[in-house]
């Protein structure tokens, strides 16, 4: 009788400690990974909150995507990083035009491995989009685009052109659905009376 009253002390009052521990220090949780910590320092308030809200799931996957790119930005902001993107998709066609299978596969991994922008990808994300829900697409846009730039850097390597070529309309769907979801309307006037619609 009294093994069983005490195990479920212990239960109850871990139950009890670690439901005080996410009410009262949302900073120090478990589950947040160290690089996330590190980035959250200079997140604003508002946004680290949201970042703490993340499912723990969540906050993995998002850790392992910062994890499989070896290359850290120190000032670079994220529009900048997808301008570098685009130049490796831009060189990727240019090597498949004109027959040039290690260009393409140089610059399909270097989209693929691109550099993590400074704080990474959450701080440049609408505030509204910072929830487990909607960043839940992620690991697929980055299947589609990144998975994709390495099938085609394989197949570039297999000297197989044409397989290669097949994967770029891959790679753009997973940049058009991503910009759908969780960019806003770029280049917007604030001088004009009908602004842009989306
Ligand atoms: C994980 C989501 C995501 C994916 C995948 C993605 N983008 Fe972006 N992209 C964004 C966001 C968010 C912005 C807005 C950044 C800002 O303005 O701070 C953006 C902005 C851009 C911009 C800057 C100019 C503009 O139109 O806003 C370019 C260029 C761009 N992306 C190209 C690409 C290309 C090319 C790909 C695919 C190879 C791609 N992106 C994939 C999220 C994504």
């Amino acid at each position: 009788m009294k093994k069983p009253l005490s195990i479920s002390l212990i239960l109850a009052c871990s139950m009890l400690v670690s439901g005080y521990a996410s009410a009262e220090a949302p900073l120090a949780p478990a589950p947040m990974p160290v690089e996330m910590q590190q980035m959250m320092k200079v997140y604003s308030p508002e946004l680290r909150q949201k970042v703490m809200a993340l499912s723990p799931e969540l906050k993995g996957t998002i850790q392992q995507l910062h994890a499989g790119h070896t290359r850290r930005a120190k000032e670079t902001n994220l529009r900048q990083i997808m301008h570098e993107i685009l130049s490796e998709y831009q060189s990727i066609a240019s090597s498949l035009a004109t027959d040039n299978a290690e260009q393409a596969a140089e610059s399909a991994r270097r989209l693929a491995n691109h550099r993590i922008p400074k704080g990474g990808l959450l701080a440049y994300f609408p505030l509204d989009k910072v929830n487990t829900a909607d960043l839940s697409v992620l690991p697929t846009m980055n299947a589609a685009v990144e998975g994709s730039a390495l099938k085609l850097a394989e197949a570039a390597d297999k000297g197989d052109m044409s397989m290669a070529a097949s994967y770029m309309s891959d790679i753009m769907t997973g940049c058009v659905a991503c910009h759908q979801k969780f960019r806003g309307v770029p280049g917007v006037s604030a001088n004009l009376m009908t602004p842009v619609k989306k």
